[in-house]
């Protein structure tokens, strides 16, 4: 069976490709950024050119769409860009996956809501607030459309490839004895790379349709940083309190866009609320890559 996973450069692309090596043969795809996954075939594809060949090429069996502008203040600056990625290209890779009968598994976000409320499930209705969380959500859309499963994840951290990520930076800055500066008025669900690697496996396995929020507990960036110190051993007090305010942001940030994972944890069986749990596989996959 041919899994065809777009992105897989980045964070969450590159740990699904690994975790469905062995079970599946895996095609991922990389733009900018060449990866190596050893037993993986991979190919240079710049998906606003043309994704129907890239489907009539390898015909898979199953599509996981990964691929997208993922920084969304650039998502702001650039939505032509931002738009002809996210949401031209995915409707064009999804429409003609469908018609070679892929399986569709498309890699949302917590943005696609406004942050009034927090914890939302998969029942409630989104509203963006910024243009990358528009562009995700009509790209959930063209994927429903076609049948496709909707796994929303959210503040990704972890080891590997992909563009720097909180977490990482977190523990670079404690190691180095510098200061962190952490948003505490601004929540949501950190994710552990791995952890959305290995839900993708057990959803593919299990042939999973429908929305599924794959998240972590619900804190602030703040939280976050104190809970990394604290596992990891480094000095707290160098977790410094800022506000959402302070900060520059091009994009509007949605101030509470935590998931509820609830529907995950019975389906998935992996103790998603358990921080210590996900930074346990995090400093251990630190330790292997340094
Ligand atoms: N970061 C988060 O916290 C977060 C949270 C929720 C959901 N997500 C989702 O996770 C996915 C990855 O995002 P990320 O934040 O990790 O961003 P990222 O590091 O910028 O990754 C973007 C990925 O899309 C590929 N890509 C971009 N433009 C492309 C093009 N024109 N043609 C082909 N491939 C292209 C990139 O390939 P190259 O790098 O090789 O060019 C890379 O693999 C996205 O779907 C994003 O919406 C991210």
């Amino acid at each position: 069976m041919i899994v065809l996973v777009t992105g897989v450069s980045s964070s969450p692309g590159y740990k699904i490709a690994v975790k469905l090596l062995g079970r599946y043969q895996v095609v991922g795809t990389y733009n900018e950024h060449r990866v190596e996954i050893p037993s993986a075939e991979l190919v240079r594809v710049d998906l606003t050119k043309n994704p129907a060949e890239l489907i009539r090429n390898y015909k898979p069996d199953v599509l996981v769409h990964v691929a997208a502008i993922g920084n969304v203040d650039q998502c702001e600056e650039q939505p032509d860009l931002c738009y002809r990625v996210n949401v031209v290209a995915s409707r064009e890779l999804i429409a003609n996956a469908y018609r070679v009968g892929a399986t569709i598994y498309y890699l949302s976000t917590d943005y696609v809501f406004d942050g009034e409320r927090g914890l939302y499930t998969e029942d409630d209705v989104p509203r963006p607030v910024n243009y990358y969380g528009l562009t995700k959500l009509l790209a959930e859309e063209i994927a429903r459309a076609f049948g496709g499963a909707i796994i929303r994840v959210a503040w990704i951290y972890g080891a590997g490839p992909g563009r720097a990520n909180f977490g990482k930076t977190v523990v670079d800055k404690l190691r180095r004895g510098e200061e962190v500066r952490a948003i505490t008025d601004q929540w949501s669900a950190p994710t552990l790379n791995t952890i959305i690697g290995e839900a993708f496996a057990k959803l593919i396995d299990s042939k999973f349709t429908g929305t599924l929020h794959v998240v972590g507990p619900r804190m602030s960036r703040y939280e976050f940083a104190k809970a990394i110190a604290r596992y990891f051993g480094y000095n707290e007090d160098l977790v410094k309190p800022i506000r959402l305010a302070d900060v520059n942001y091009r994009a509007r940030r949605p101030r509470d866009s935590s998931l509820s994972n609830r529907r995950a944890i019975e389906l998935l069986g992996i103790p998603l609320n358990d921080i210590n749990y996900a930074l346990s596989i995090f400093k251990k996959e630190l330790e292997e890559t340094t």
